[in-house]
């Protein structure tokens, strides 16, 4: 990738050529410590990547690109507060809004943890008093229900979590998510609310985001017919950055709680963007949440390469998208109520790290993030699992799942956990059509069918998996796997050498959204646009009769 590290991408290349005509089976058979020695731990995680299709040579390669790369340099200009999202000219330290005091964080000459506590403070305990009930609307009554209106960055966090946490989540109001611009979301939300008694956060970095601001507007005047211009504002928060459109909006500057343009959206949850966590969980637990964050920021900031456990997650993902040549990822948590994990985990890496231009500018000669998806186990294995194990694409799968869970339902667990093993076995080892054959003439198959059967009941396994097993899911756990992730995006990012903290990508749509939007509003003429959009234009107009 660049003249410094082309010997070690030409090591890995070799590496490749040797481990791609070897079995895992066969990587497992040839070393019995394969478990020891490529899982890691740190204190009730662990991140086994025995089933990664990589041997000792390959991961030392791995660390060389580390080094090579520099990116533990990278990592401290990122810790120290420097500018490193330089095509928007702004440091990158959502890692600020989890710190302690002695962490020492400083953003453009200020100590950020002065600034973090004040606001973090002020959200939480206002997230306390609407729980219980002190702070009301402007009747005095008590808010039964809030919602949040926010997409992306200032949504996915909170929903993921809150249903994540659901055991945590006791005595607060009822809280909804309302992201799409599709009206019919609107309509479900707010179908059975009382405007009087909800309270509406509008949760938006920018406060400019075209879906959340018409979204916005819209619950103000559901609120507002219900109650009246004076009344109205006790029943709207905003999360925001911009503090000034919060109060051309009507926000009252007490019910704004802003952050900082150093945290970027998808890596907001810890800022003002929580509160509905809050909401959820209560102050106590939040802290817990950020307390997981910081213990996974200071493990990245100061453990050794080779026991980094960003790192060399970072590294196996390498190793997967840029050797091995896979296109895809998938994240499969064996937890129901993690089953929106996957999609939060979507928009960090797949916002970061879906670039095509370094850091310089230059376009890249080579792969960069790969497609992330996923969704819970077991639920998974009964749809799309049959393309993993037999389809002719590599997908490799991070499966994670808690050792204890809190239900005390019999059986249920044990079936979980069960389920969750088997799946990286099969994976992994398969079964040859041999065996398939056997199984078969032992149930009674008369030959001819059992041959002809064979080649579909066989796998030919070899699909590598990383399993990452904690022992329940807590706030402190869920905070610490997030990091665990957001690190490994940052590492991804550095070695691929581009700004991972920008998103260009998504302006261009937004821009020709509007351009067509003044179109159908009728304010501009459809001549405007390209021909390609004015023909479906002119097709949807004819059905709307417009
Ligand atoms: O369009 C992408 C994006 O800017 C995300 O990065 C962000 O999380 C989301 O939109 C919402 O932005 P905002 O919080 O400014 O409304």
């Amino acid at each position: 990738m660049n003249a410094m590290n082309d010997d070690v991408w030409k090591k890995l290349y070799e590496d490749w050529e040797r481990l791609n005509n070897t079995h895992l089976q066969d990587l497992y058979v040839n070393n019995p410590n394969r478990f020891d020695e490529f899982s890691f731990t740190k204190d009730d995680l662990t991140i086994d990547f025995s089933k990664e299709r990589i041997d000792s040579i390959a991961w030392k390669n791995l660390l060389d690109l580390a080094v090579s790369c520099n990116v533990e340099a990278k990592r401290n200009a990122m810790f120290s507060g420097k500018h490193i999202n330089n095509t928007e000219d702004r440091a990158v330290m959502h890692i600020a809004l989890r710190a302690e005091t002695d962490d020492g964080y400083m953003v453009d000459g200020i100590n950020s943890f002065e600034l973090v506590d004040e606001t973090l403070q002020r959200f939480l305990t206002f997230a306390d008093l609407i729980r219980n009930g002190e702070i009301r609307n402007a009747r005095g009554e008590v808010f039964t229900d809030v919602v949040n209106i926010g997409i992306g960055g200032s949504d996915l966090g909170p929903v993921m979590s809150i249903k994540a946490l659901k055991s945590y989540s006791h005595n607060g109001p009822n809280l909804h998510f309302l992201s799409n611009i599709d009206g019919n979301d609107f309509q479900d939300t707010f179908a059975n609310l009382n405007p009087a008694s909800t309270l509406i956060l509008i949760a938006s970095k920018t406060f400019t985001t075209i879906e959340t601001m018409t979204n916005a507007r819209t619950a103000k005047k559901w609120l507002l017919s219900e109650l009246s211009d004076d009344e109205v504002g006790a029943n709207m928060v905003a999360l925001s950055t911009n503090v000034t459109a919060t109060s051309v909006f009507g926000i009252k500057k007490n019910y704004v709680f802003g952050f900082w343009d150093w945290v970027g959206g998808r890596y907001s949850m810890c800022s003002a963007i929580g509160l509905p966590i809050a909401l959820a969980i209560g102050e106590a637990r939040f802290r817990e949440l950020l307390n997981g964050f910081r213990d996974m920021d200071q493990h990245f900031r100061s453990a050794p390469l080779e026991q980094n456990l960003p790192i060399l997650m970072a590294l196996v993902g390498i190793w997967r998208r840029n050797v091995m040549k896979a296109p895809t990822m998938a994240i499969m948590p064996y937890d129901q109520r993690m089953d929106r994990f996957p999609a939060y985990i979507q928009q960090m890496d797949m916002e970061s790290n879906g670039k095509s231009t370094t850091v310089s500018g230059e376009k890249v000669k080579y792969e960069t993030a790969p497609i992330i998806w996923g969704e819970a186990g077991t639920n998974a294995q009964h749809s799309f699992f049959q393309l993993l194990h037999q389809g002719t694409d590599v997908v490799p799968v991070d499966f994670m799942i808690a050792a204890n869970v809190t239900h005390g339902l019999i059986g249920h667990h044990e079936k979980l956990i069960a389920n969750f093993l088997a799946q990286s076995e099969a994976l992994a080892f398969g079964k040859t059509k041999g065996i398939a054959l056997n199984e078969m003439l032992d149930q009674g198959f008369d030959l001819e069918k059992a041959t002809n059967l064979a080649p579909h009941r066989s796998f030919e396994g070899n699909k590598p998996s990383t399993s990452i097993i904690y022992e329940s899911m807590t706030p402190f756990v869920l905070g610490r796997l997030i990091a665990l992730y957001e690190h490994k995006v940052f590492v991804q990012g550095a070695i691929w050498n581009v700004n991972s903290f920008d998103q260009w990508g998504v302006e261009l749509g937004k821009v020709a959204a509007v351009d067509i939007g003044k179109v159908l509003e009728g304010d501009a003429s459809i001549q405007n646009l390209h021909v390609a959009t004015q023909n479906l234009l002119k097709k949807l107009n004819k059905i709307r009769k417009k």
